[in-house]
Order: structure tokens, then sequence, then C-alpha cells
């Protein structure tokens, strides 16, 4: 199976390394051709990567490259412009440097560029502005271009240089696009829609996100901190030449309520439940996995009852993950099977379905924050999946003229329902408060049978147990 593979550093590949690394940026060429397949006539694109972000003063974080950007062509430059006619893709890189490659390193070069990925011409990003842009835009009728909103330089000039263009279109010699349309109408469902190659990646990177979640229940102990866990599941994503997708949620005891919980900071106590959210991300590819365990070695007997809970609407919810239902769907039945656990609670009162057409009814309405209060939602507050691939919320509708769009073969979903109660909630028993559980799996949509991508995570209590026990015998030794 070809693999995506990163063709960043082949400034460094030996000439018999070439044709082992061709096949990769085929993967490229065929998914821009499918683009420009999809553009109007005479229109052109431009999309941007990534541009490096400021920690503090001369200090960056880490370089993540546009997942747009990357999925057209594999290239983790920072800086760099993709134009894509409906005939032929110009690239444009940042030029070499030899002062800056001292502090830097190599960057990709421009006659590599070409070799590796189908591009007509790679050219340096000096000559995009102010001299290409104005030829490219020229007497075109519709440009594709991402506008998000923020002050990114690049887009930014382009508007400005299409200002010009029209200014110049007065003499009658010139015309400017009279379109904008997003790029992302073309590429997101493209994107929705993962490939074999894509599945392998995600199937590699889960595997890499396993042994993180492994490593954890093998050596967590009461009394260690959060921090701690974080080190042990960001050692096993680096070892394995991997990155965590998001801040990793390490979130012990009544921390676990929060849903974006990432200080990471308290002492973990004999009696805790940890809720795990870590995935590990390579070749901007995400995976997105939570666990929950208990810092002891079982669970206490409430503890398991609302495990259990969250478990049973999980895999319900994933049953539902078939060819021609939709995510609304999957959201009912993950929703339906937690209310009947609340209310064999005692929590709520009533029948499931009176509550789920009721928090439909009031979605919409000024009654929407009164059902945050008065039912489920109160404890179930999120959706149970989105879309997974690129980005950890990955790009595609869930909607089409307002109806729920149905999922395909080749879909790509989180399914992570939880409960979550608030240690502050006076109206529930007080055995419940302070308990958060979210069990959330990656599943692949095939026909009627999902396939559970990260299913080799242990999720059973009675496996779950099993390897906690196991850890406490391993450290009691002598
Ligand atoms: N880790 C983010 C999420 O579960 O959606
Ligand atoms: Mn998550
Ligand atoms: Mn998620």
């Amino acid at each position: 199976m070809r693999m995506l593979k990163s063709l960043v550093s082949e400034k460094y590949l030996l000439d018999e390394d070439l044709s082992s690394m061709t096949p990769d940026s085929e993967i490229f060429t065929k998914r821009r051709s499918h683009f420009q397949s999809q553009m109007l006539p005479n229109s052109i694109a431009f999309l941007f990567s990534s541009s490096p972000k400021t920690r503090s003063r001369d200090v960056f974080y880490p370089f993540r490259q546009d997942s747009d950007f990357f999925y057209l062509t594999g290239i983790e430059e920072p800086l760099s412009i993709l134009v894509i006619e409906p005939e032929q893709c110009f690239l444009y890189l940042e030029p070499s440097d030899p002062e800056k490659e001292i502090w830097e390193g190599p960057k990709l070069e421009l006659s590599r560029a070409e070799h590796f990925h189908g591009i007509s011409k790679a050219k340096s990003r000096k000559d995009f502005f102010p001299k290409d842009i104005s030829l490219l835009l020229s007497n075109r009728d519709v440009l594709y271009l991402r506008q998000k909103g923020t002050r990114d330089h690049f887009e930014e000039k382009i508007l400005t240089e299409i200002n010009l263009l029209s200014q110049r279109a007065r003499s009658g010699k010139e015309r400017s696009p009279h379109t904008i349309i997003s790029p992302n109408t073309i590429l997101h469902p493209m994107r929705l829609i993962k490939s074999s190659e894509e599945k392998s990646l995600l199937e590699e990177n889960l595997a890499i996100t396993r042994d993180a979640h492994l490593s954890l229940l093998q050596k967590t102990q009461p009394g260690m901190f959060e921090y701690e866990l974080e080190a042990i599941i960001e050692y096993e994503f680096r070892k394995q030449n991997s990155y965590a997708a998001y801040p990793s949620i390490v979130a012990s005891g009544k921390n676990a309520c929060i849903l974006h919980y990432t200080k990471n900071n308290r002492k973990i106590e004999k009696g805790d439940l940890i809720l795990v959210d870590a995935g590990a991300e390579k070749l901007c590819m995400c995976t997105d996995i939570t666990r929950t365990f208990p810092a002891g070695e079982k669970f206490s007997s409430i503890q398991k009852e609302v495990y259990e809970a969250v478990l049973e609407s999980q895999k319900k919810a994933i049953r539902k993950c078939t060819v021609g239902s939709n995510m609304d769907d999957v959201h009912k039945e993950a929703v339906l099977s937690l209310i009947e656990s609340l209310i064999s609670f005692g929590i709520l009162k009533g029948n499931p379905i009176d509550h789920w057409e009721r928090s439909q009814e009031t979605e919409q309405t000024k009654d929407a924050k009164k059902i945050k209060d008065i039912s489920y939602k109160r404890y179930f507050m999120h959706r149970t999946g989105h879309w997974l691939g690129m980005d950890v919320h990955d790009v595609g509708s869930y909607y089409n003229m307002k109806k729920p769009l149905s999922l395909q073969n080749g879909m790509v979903c989180t399914v992570e329902p939880g409960l979550y109660f608030s240690p502050l909630d006076e109206t529930i028993p007080r055995e419940f408060r302070g308990i958060g559980v979210r069990i959330e799996d990656d599943v692949w949509i095939q026909d009627r049978n999902p396939i559970v991508l990260s299913q080799e995570i242990p999720k059973e209590v009675s496996d779950i147990e099993k390897i906690r026990e196991e850890s406490f015998e391993h450290i009691s030794k002598p």
C-alpha cells in the first residue's frame, strides 16, 4: 500500500531514492486533478501554506502546515503558495537563502518541488508579489480564495491587488475577477471522503495513540500529577515521530467535568477517575481518543454504573454509524441511551423520548437555556461526534439544505458520548457529584458495518481493571 509521506526532507535523498518516492506524489497530483476538474471555466485558485506563529519574541510555535495546502501538495514548507488553474499548477516557495539555512537548515528546492509534485513550475515566492499576481488575476472571471476573516497577510494583499486591477479595468483593457469563491466548496467535500491511503495513515497514527493510552493504564499511580501522565502520552507520541493532535486533556477527579480542561496540574488521588482525551498526529492526520479509568485498581460501584451507562450509549451510537444514517441519528441514539440511564439513576424523571422531543422543540428557542438546566443537557452538553481527518474537528458539512448529510463509505467520525456531574450540583445524589466520564473512538464508515479503528484501545471495565490490577502488582513486587 502506498503511504502518504511528507516530502519536506527530499533535499537529502540520494538519486536512487527518487523512484521509490515518486509514487507518493501521485496521490497529491490526483487530488489536484480532481480539484481542477471541478473548477469553473477561466478560474484560478490560490492556496496558502500556514505562516510561522510567534510564541514569544523570537520563539515560534511548532510549525503545523495548513491542512488544505498539505492535502494538495504534501509539502510542509511555510510561506508557500499553490496556484491552480484548470489546466496547470504552479508553486511559489521561499527561495533558498544560504544565510537563513545556517540557522534553519535546508528548504525544499524549487527543482525538487517540480520533480516530485507534478507541478508545472515552481517559482520563488518573491515573484508572486507584486510581479506575477496581477498577470495571474488579469482577465480572469473567477478566483478561488479562502477568506478567513483574519488579517492573514497573503489574502489581504490579494484583495488589494484585485482593487487595483478593477481601477485599471476602467481603461477597458483589463478586467478583474467578478466572483470570489472559497476553494473549500470543492476541497472540503473531497476531504470528507477518505481514501485507502488515508485510512492506513489513520490506523498507523491510532497504533501510536493506542500505545500512549496503554502506557497510561500501566504506569499511572495515585500520587502522580496529571502533567506526569501528559508526559507519558507525549513521550509515546514523540518516540514514534508524531505529535499531539491537540492539547492533551488529563482530567482527574472532578476536573473531568471541565470539558476543555488542559491545566493538567492536579495531584491524582486513589479514588479518582481519570479522563484522558489525547490523540497522536503524524503527516497532518489526526486521531482523537478519550478513555476514562480508575486511579486505583478498580472502579467504585457508582463510577462503574456511570461508566457502563456511557459505554452502552457509545456502543449503540457506533452501531448507528451506517451508510444512509446521519450524525443526528447517531447523536439521538446516544442521547436516548444516556437519558434511560439517567432515569434509572433517579436523576431524570419521565421517559426518554419525551426528553428528546422537548429538547428538539426548544433547541432553537429561548427555552434552550431552560432545557440545558432541566434535562439531559445538564449532564451531556456536547454533540456525540464530529468528522475526523486532517483537522481534529475535520472539515465537511453536516447538513445539506438543512437536511442532515447521509453517512457514506469512507467517512470518518468520532463517537464520544459522556456524562458529567458537576461537583456543585446539589440537585443530584451526592455520590454522583464530581464524576465525569467520556469514551471516544474513531469510526470508519463502511456499509452497514462501521469499523472502530481504535478498537485495540481497551474500554471494557474488565479489560481496564485487569491492566490496572497488573500495574499495581508490578509496583508492589520487590
Ligand atoms: N479532543 C477534542 C474532541 O474530542 O472533540
Ligand atoms: Mn477528543
Ligand atoms: Mn472528539
